[in-house]
Protein backbone atom coordinates (compact mmCIF):
# COMPACT_ATOMS: atom_id res chain seq x y z
CA UNK A 1 0.00 0.00 0.00
CA UNK A 2 3.06 2.05 0.74
CA UNK A 3 4.12 1.56 -2.92
CA UNK A 4 0.09 2.48 -4.49
CA UNK A 5 0.46 5.63 -2.27
CA UNK A 6 3.47 6.55 -3.55
CA UNK A 7 2.59 6.22 -7.46
CA UNK A 8 -0.78 8.72 -6.54
CA UNK A 9 1.64 11.26 -5.01
CA UNK A 10 3.48 11.31 -8.11
CA UNK A 11 0.17 11.52 -10.37
CA UNK A 12 -0.39 14.55 -7.99
CA UNK A 13 3.19 15.95 -8.56
CA UNK A 14 2.52 15.47 -12.30
CA UNK A 15 -0.83 17.19 -12.03
CA UNK A 16 0.38 20.33 -9.99
CA UNK A 17 3.04 20.94 -13.18
CA UNK A 18 0.44 20.30 -15.51
CA UNK A 19 -2.50 22.22 -14.17
CA UNK A 20 -2.57 25.81 -16.28
CA UNK A 21 -4.43 28.26 -18.05
CA UNK A 22 -5.24 26.75 -20.88
CA UNK A 23 -4.85 23.14 -20.90
CA UNK A 24 -8.17 20.61 -20.95
CA UNK A 25 -9.13 18.09 -18.46
CA UNK A 26 -8.98 15.29 -20.99
CA UNK A 27 -4.67 16.17 -21.26
CA UNK A 28 -4.78 16.03 -17.94
CA UNK A 29 -6.32 12.51 -18.28
CA UNK A 30 -3.52 11.22 -20.47
CA UNK A 31 -0.40 12.65 -18.25
CA UNK A 32 -1.91 10.38 -15.30
CA UNK A 33 -2.47 7.67 -17.06
CA UNK A 34 1.35 8.09 -18.37
CA UNK A 35 2.40 8.07 -14.81
CA UNK A 36 0.69 5.39 -13.58
CA UNK A 37 1.74 3.30 -16.98
CA UNK A 38 5.44 4.38 -16.19
CA UNK A 39 5.59 3.06 -12.63
CA UNK A 40 2.81 -0.34 -13.55
CA UNK A 41 -0.29 0.46 -12.04
CA UNK A 42 -3.64 1.06 -13.26
CA UNK A 43 -6.78 3.29 -12.21
CA UNK A 44 -9.16 2.28 -10.19
CA UNK A 45 -11.39 4.64 -11.41
CA UNK A 46 -11.83 3.70 -15.13
CA UNK A 47 -14.91 1.34 -15.31
CA UNK A 48 -15.77 1.41 -12.01
CA UNK A 49 -19.61 1.48 -12.23
CA UNK A 50 -19.01 2.18 -16.23
CA UNK A 51 -16.59 5.31 -15.05
CA UNK A 52 -14.99 6.63 -18.17
CA UNK A 53 -11.74 8.12 -17.67
CA UNK A 54 -8.55 7.30 -15.41
CA UNK A 55 -9.04 10.26 -12.76
CA UNK A 56 -11.72 12.91 -11.92
CA UNK A 57 -11.34 16.81 -12.70
CA UNK A 58 -14.00 18.80 -10.92
CA UNK A 59 -14.01 22.25 -11.61
CA UNK A 60 -15.45 25.65 -9.50
CA UNK A 61 -18.94 24.16 -8.34
CA UNK A 62 -17.82 20.64 -8.94
CA UNK A 63 -17.40 18.49 -6.65
CA UNK A 64 -16.50 15.47 -7.17
CA UNK A 65 -16.58 12.79 -9.88
CA UNK A 66 -16.60 15.24 -12.57
CA UNK A 67 -15.32 13.54 -15.97
CA UNK A 68 -12.22 15.34 -18.22
CA UNK A 69 -13.01 16.40 -21.36
CA UNK A 70 -11.55 17.29 -24.86
CA UNK A 71 -13.97 20.66 -24.71
CA UNK A 72 -13.37 21.55 -20.94
CA UNK A 73 -10.44 23.94 -20.87
CA UNK A 74 -9.14 25.59 -17.43
CA UNK A 75 -8.91 28.94 -17.13
CA UNK A 76 -6.91 31.34 -14.99
CA UNK A 77 -9.28 31.98 -11.53
CA UNK A 78 -10.62 28.33 -11.53
CA UNK A 79 -10.25 26.07 -8.71
CA UNK A 80 -9.83 21.92 -9.99
CA UNK A 81 -10.39 19.00 -7.87
CA UNK A 82 -8.29 16.16 -9.12
CA UNK A 83 -9.30 12.82 -7.80
CA UNK A 84 -6.48 9.88 -8.42
CA UNK A 85 -6.97 5.91 -7.28
CA UNK A 86 -4.55 3.85 -8.38
CA UNK A 87 -4.34 -0.21 -8.35
CA UNK A 88 -0.19 -1.51 -7.91
CA UNK A 89 0.26 -5.30 -6.95
CA UNK A 90 -3.44 -5.63 -6.12
CA UNK A 91 -3.37 -2.58 -3.69
CA UNK A 92 -5.19 0.77 -3.84
CA UNK A 93 -4.29 4.15 -3.17
CA UNK A 94 -6.44 7.01 -3.23
CA UNK A 95 -6.29 10.88 -2.59
CA UNK A 96 -7.53 14.21 -4.49
CA UNK A 97 -6.19 18.02 -4.09
CA UNK A 98 -8.04 20.95 -5.26
CA UNK A 99 -5.75 23.42 -7.34
CA UNK A 100 -5.66 26.82 -8.23
CA UNK A 101 -5.57 27.62 -12.09
CA UNK A 102 -3.49 31.39 -12.06
CA UNK A 103 -4.75 33.77 -9.65
CA UNK A 104 -8.07 32.91 -7.89
CA UNK A 105 -10.27 34.57 -5.49
CA UNK A 106 -10.00 35.32 -2.03
CA UNK A 107 -13.10 33.09 -0.83
CA UNK A 108 -11.03 30.37 -3.18
CA UNK A 109 -8.39 30.57 -1.51
CA UNK A 110 -10.66 30.37 1.96
CA UNK A 111 -12.20 27.40 0.72
CA UNK A 112 -9.37 25.34 -0.48
CA UNK A 113 -7.01 26.25 2.73
CA UNK A 114 -9.88 25.12 5.49
CA UNK A 115 -10.54 22.22 3.30
CA UNK A 116 -6.82 21.07 3.62
CA UNK A 117 -6.62 21.97 6.99
CA UNK A 118 -9.61 20.43 7.63
CA UNK A 119 -7.98 16.93 6.31
CA UNK A 120 -5.25 17.44 8.42
CA UNK A 121 -6.81 18.16 11.23
CA UNK A 122 -8.85 14.77 11.12
CA UNK A 123 -5.50 12.87 9.90
CA UNK A 124 -4.29 14.24 13.61
CA UNK A 125 -6.81 12.01 15.16
CA UNK A 126 -5.81 8.83 13.74
CA UNK A 127 -3.78 7.04 16.52
CA UNK A 128 -4.73 4.20 18.55
CA UNK A 129 -7.44 4.70 21.45
CA UNK A 130 -9.32 6.86 19.23
CA UNK A 131 -12.07 6.03 16.90
CA UNK A 132 -13.49 6.77 13.27
CA UNK A 133 -16.07 9.55 15.05
CA UNK A 134 -12.89 11.16 16.44
CA UNK A 135 -11.91 11.93 12.28
CA UNK A 136 -15.27 13.13 11.60
CA UNK A 137 -15.61 15.09 14.52
CA UNK A 138 -12.54 17.11 13.83
CA UNK A 139 -12.99 17.50 10.21
CA UNK A 140 -16.57 18.99 10.63
CA UNK A 141 -15.51 21.17 13.50
CA UNK A 142 -12.76 22.80 11.80
CA UNK A 143 -14.82 23.42 8.56
CA UNK A 144 -18.21 24.70 10.28
CA UNK A 145 -15.70 27.13 12.49
CA UNK A 146 -14.26 28.70 9.17
CA UNK A 147 -18.13 29.39 7.95
CA UNK A 148 -17.90 26.40 5.17
CA UNK A 149 -19.79 23.75 5.01
CA UNK A 150 -18.97 19.86 4.91
CA UNK A 151 -20.73 17.58 2.56
CA UNK A 152 -22.71 14.91 4.09
CA UNK A 153 -23.95 12.96 0.98
CA UNK A 154 -20.59 11.75 0.48
CA UNK A 155 -17.52 10.42 2.70
CA UNK A 156 -14.20 8.80 3.30
CA UNK A 157 -14.05 4.64 3.22
CA UNK A 158 -11.61 1.99 4.15
CA UNK A 159 -9.18 1.09 1.69
CA UNK A 160 -6.69 -1.84 0.29
CA UNK A 161 -7.40 -4.46 -2.33
CA UNK A 162 -11.12 -3.01 -2.75
CA UNK A 163 -11.47 0.97 -3.45
CA UNK A 164 -14.21 1.61 -0.56
CA UNK A 165 -13.97 -1.07 2.39
CA UNK A 166 -15.50 -0.88 5.69
CA UNK A 167 -15.50 1.30 7.94
CA UNK A 168 -17.18 4.53 6.07
CA UNK A 169 -15.11 7.78 7.42
CA UNK A 170 -18.21 10.18 7.70
CA UNK A 171 -16.76 13.83 7.58
CA UNK A 172 -19.76 15.10 9.97
CA UNK A 173 -20.84 13.75 13.74
CA UNK A 174 -23.99 12.06 13.52
CA UNK A 175 -24.88 9.26 11.08
CA UNK A 176 -24.43 5.74 12.53
CA UNK A 177 -22.47 4.80 10.03
CA UNK A 178 -19.69 3.35 11.40
CA UNK A 179 -17.99 5.84 14.09
CA UNK A 180 -17.75 3.52 17.21
CA UNK A 181 -14.73 1.77 14.94
CA UNK A 182 -11.68 1.80 17.17
CA UNK A 183 -8.80 2.80 14.94
CA UNK A 184 -5.97 -0.26 15.23
CA UNK A 185 -2.36 -0.32 13.73
CA UNK A 186 -3.06 -1.84 10.24
CA UNK A 187 -6.28 -0.05 9.70
CA UNK A 188 -5.87 2.04 6.03
CA UNK A 189 -8.54 4.47 5.57
CA UNK A 190 -8.87 7.25 2.84
CA UNK A 191 -10.27 10.59 4.88
CA UNK A 192 -11.42 13.36 2.21
CA UNK A 193 -13.31 16.19 3.15
CA UNK A 194 -15.29 17.79 0.79
CA UNK A 195 -16.32 21.24 1.59
CA UNK A 196 -18.47 23.96 -0.30
CA UNK A 197 -19.02 27.75 0.50
CA UNK A 198 -22.91 28.09 0.43
CA UNK A 199 -24.50 24.81 1.53
CA UNK A 200 -23.78 21.67 2.17
CA UNK A 201 -26.53 19.70 -0.48
CA UNK A 202 -25.31 18.70 -3.66
CA UNK A 203 -27.01 17.54 -6.74
CA UNK A 204 -26.08 15.42 -9.93
CA UNK A 205 -25.65 16.46 -13.54
CA UNK A 206 -27.55 14.86 -16.14
CA UNK A 207 -24.20 12.98 -17.40
CA UNK A 208 -24.81 10.75 -13.92
CA UNK A 209 -21.28 11.30 -12.66
CA UNK A 210 -20.45 14.85 -11.96
CA UNK A 211 -21.64 16.30 -8.36
CA UNK A 212 -22.44 20.19 -7.92
CA UNK A 213 -23.43 21.93 -4.93
CA UNK A 214 -27.05 22.79 -5.31
CA UNK A 215 -26.77 26.27 -4.95
CA UNK A 216 -23.70 26.94 -7.61
CA UNK A 217 -21.00 27.76 -4.76
CA UNK A 218 -17.53 26.87 -4.63
CA UNK A 219 -16.74 23.57 -4.00
CA UNK A 220 -13.36 22.07 -2.83
CA UNK A 221 -11.76 18.10 -1.99
CA UNK A 222 -8.47 17.26 -0.57
CA UNK A 223 -7.85 13.38 0.03
CA UNK A 224 -4.83 10.97 1.02
CA UNK A 225 -4.74 7.61 2.18
CA UNK A 226 -3.49 7.12 5.89
CA UNK A 227 -2.38 4.12 7.16
CA UNK A 228 -3.09 3.49 11.32
CA UNK A 229 0.43 2.65 13.11
CA UNK A 230 1.61 2.26 16.38
CA UNK A 231 3.37 5.16 16.16
CA UNK A 232 0.41 7.15 14.46
CA UNK A 233 -0.93 8.00 11.39
CA UNK A 234 1.58 7.68 8.44
CA UNK A 235 0.65 9.12 4.93
CA UNK A 236 0.60 6.75 2.14
CA UNK A 237 0.01 9.23 -0.57
CA UNK A 238 2.23 12.53 0.74
CA UNK A 239 4.60 13.13 -2.32
N1 LIG B 1 -11.99 9.10 -4.33
C1 LIG B 1 -13.24 8.68 -4.88
C2 LIG B 1 -13.88 7.70 -3.92
O1 LIG B 1 -13.37 7.51 -2.87
C3 LIG B 1 -13.10 8.16 -6.22
C4 LIG B 1 -14.29 7.53 -6.89
S1 LIG B 1 -14.38 8.06 -8.49
C5 LIG B 1 -15.06 6.84 -9.39
O2 LIG B 1 -14.93 7.12 -4.15
F1 LIG B 1 -15.06 7.23 -10.58
F2 LIG B 1 -14.36 5.75 -9.27
F3 LIG B 1 -16.29 6.58 -8.93
CO1 LIG C 1 -11.75 8.09 -1.91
Amino acid sequence: MREAGRIVARVHVAMREAVRPGISTWELDQIALGVMQKYDSVSCFLGYRGYPAHICTSINQELVHGIPSRERILRAGDIISIDVGVKHRGYIGDSAWSYAVGEISEEAQHLMRVTEESLYKGIEQMHTGNHVVDISRAVQKHVESNGLYVVKEYTGHGVGQSMHERPQVLNYVGGDADGQLPLEAGLVVAVEPMVQVGTWLTRTLKDDWTVVSKDGSLAAHFEHTIAVTNAGPEILTLP
